[in-house]
């Protein structure tokens, strides 16, 4: 489960705090599995809804094809971690887990060594771990985002090892691309992953590095979706708005799909 067809690109979609009630969340999936369930040998498609509708939207998903995540998970299995959910609880339900989100890291205080200890959590649950990282806007105007997405890959990834890699992904959102519309240079996007998948190789080995999927996240849309997934190293996109409007999301899925059947 969650292990890598190769040159299978990954779209996945990060809903956040939303839809607020469950039927809008059903109607949701149900829009997006329409078109997904056909691209599915062509596009790992991943859902990521509020923890509280995975339940439920894991029943409509069932035998699609299209696979589940959670926003987040702690590094415990269980015991008195009030209001914590752990990987051990997901496991049945999800194949992936975010991990590292900068919304997590800003209104919540993530640090990256809870990152790491996540990440090593969720992956000896056999869960797919996407570990998100990137700047701020100071950082990118201060032209110290290399520095600070480094120290992020090089922290977060500190427990994994070669044989976690094709369980791994890495989606860079530059802290000021998401939610404002501002997406991102894609030249500066390719920089990034490039350094990315540097640092992995120090890490783990340059063979398996290679395994480790990098996506880009950040005001990722319909109709700029393409400039992304046409990048040498990208190997998906991990979207937040739009991925609240099926059919918006669905032209995001088809078109990564026409890209990489033309690779
Ligand atoms: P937006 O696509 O809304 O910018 O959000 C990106 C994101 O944070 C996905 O995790």
């Amino acid at each position: 489960m969650g292990s890598r067809p190769p040159g299978m690109p990954l779209v996945a979609a990060n809903w956040k705090m939303n839809p607020t009630n469950i039927d809008d969340a059903l109607d949701l999936v149900r829009g997006v599995m329409s078109v997904a369930r056909g691209q599915a040998d062509k596009v790992e498609v991943a859902l990521f809804p509020p923890f509280l509708w995975l339940t439920a939207v894991s029943e409509v998903l069932f035998e699609s094809g299209v696979k589940l995540g959670a926003q987040d998970t702690f590094w415990e299995m269980s015991g008195a971690f009030t209001g914590e959910i752990s990987p051990a609880m997901l496991k049945p339900l999800c194949q992936w887990v975010i991990v590292g989100h900068s919304e997590r890291r800003l209104f919540v205080g993530e640090t990256d060594e809870m990152v790491a200890k996540k990440t090593a959590a969720a992956l000896s649950c056999e869960l797919s771990v996407i570990m998100c990282v990137g700047e701020l806007a100071d950082h990118y105007d201060a032209g110290t985002s290399d520095q600070v997405v480094s120290a992020q890959v090089k922290a977060g990834l500190a427990s994994c090892s070669a044989d976690d890699s094709a369980r791994l992904v890495i989606a860079y959102e530059p802290v000021w691309a998401i939610g404002s519309g501002k997406n991102a240079d894609p030249e500066h996007a390719y920089k990034t992953m490039r350094l990315i998948r540097k640092i992995v190789g120090e890490m783990i080995g340059a063979g398996a590095a290679r395994k480790v999927r990098i996506l880009y996240g950040g005001s990722v849309k319909a109709d700029n979706v393409q400039q992304y997934v046409e990048l040498p190293l990208c190997d998906g996109v991990l979207v937040g708005g739009a991925s609240l409007v099926a059919d918006e999301f669905a032209h995001i899925v088809k078109v990564t799909a026409e890209v990489y059947g033309h690779r």
